[in-house]
């Protein structure tokens, strides 16, 4: 009996140990979530975007460390949590952008470059001030 007892305990332990081991991996996740990215979206659309850069880097006039710079900026994009909507299709858009920039592929950047579609979804509307 007494057997028994401490066998059912150790599994009981078993089962405790793999629910907190689950539940660990959920916290690591959240944490890489908050680690702040180096460009932040303002500085991206700033700089990257209204700036002209996507349009050297699309036409080929970027120099490499343009190049760089732009591909640093969509990679901070697509770890930034979106101020709005769905985090799913933020991260189809920003993944196509940096896929498109990546490989250096000016057809493919400029579409997934469309300042409208994306504001359209993850751009929060004007703030009453
Ligand atoms: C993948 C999505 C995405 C694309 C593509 C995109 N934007 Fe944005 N943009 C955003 C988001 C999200 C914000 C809102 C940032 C905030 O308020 O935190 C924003 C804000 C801005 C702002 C306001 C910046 C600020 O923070 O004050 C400007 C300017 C801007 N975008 C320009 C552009 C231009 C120009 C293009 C196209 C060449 C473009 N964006 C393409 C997502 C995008």
């Amino acid at each position: 009996m007494r057997k028994l007892i401490a066998v059912s305990a150790a599994l009981a332990m078993a089962a405790v140990v793999m629910v907190n081991f689950s539940g660990a991996a959920d916290h690591d996740d959240s944490k890489k979530d908050a680690a702040k990215p180096k460009h932040s979206i303002h500085d991206v659309m700033k700089q990257g975007m209204k700036k002209g850069l996507h349009k050297k880097v699309i036409s080929g006039a970027a120099n490499a460390a343009e190049k760089k710079l732009f591909i640093e900026m969509l990679t901070s994009l697509a770890a930034s949590k979106p101020p709005r909507g769905d985090a799913d299709s933020w991260k189809s858009k920003t993944s196509a952008l940096l896929k498109a920039a990546q490989g250096g592929n000016a057809a493919a950047l400029k579409k997934a470059v469309s300042c409208a579609a994306c504001h359209k979804v993850h751009k929060p509307k004007k703030k009453k001030k």
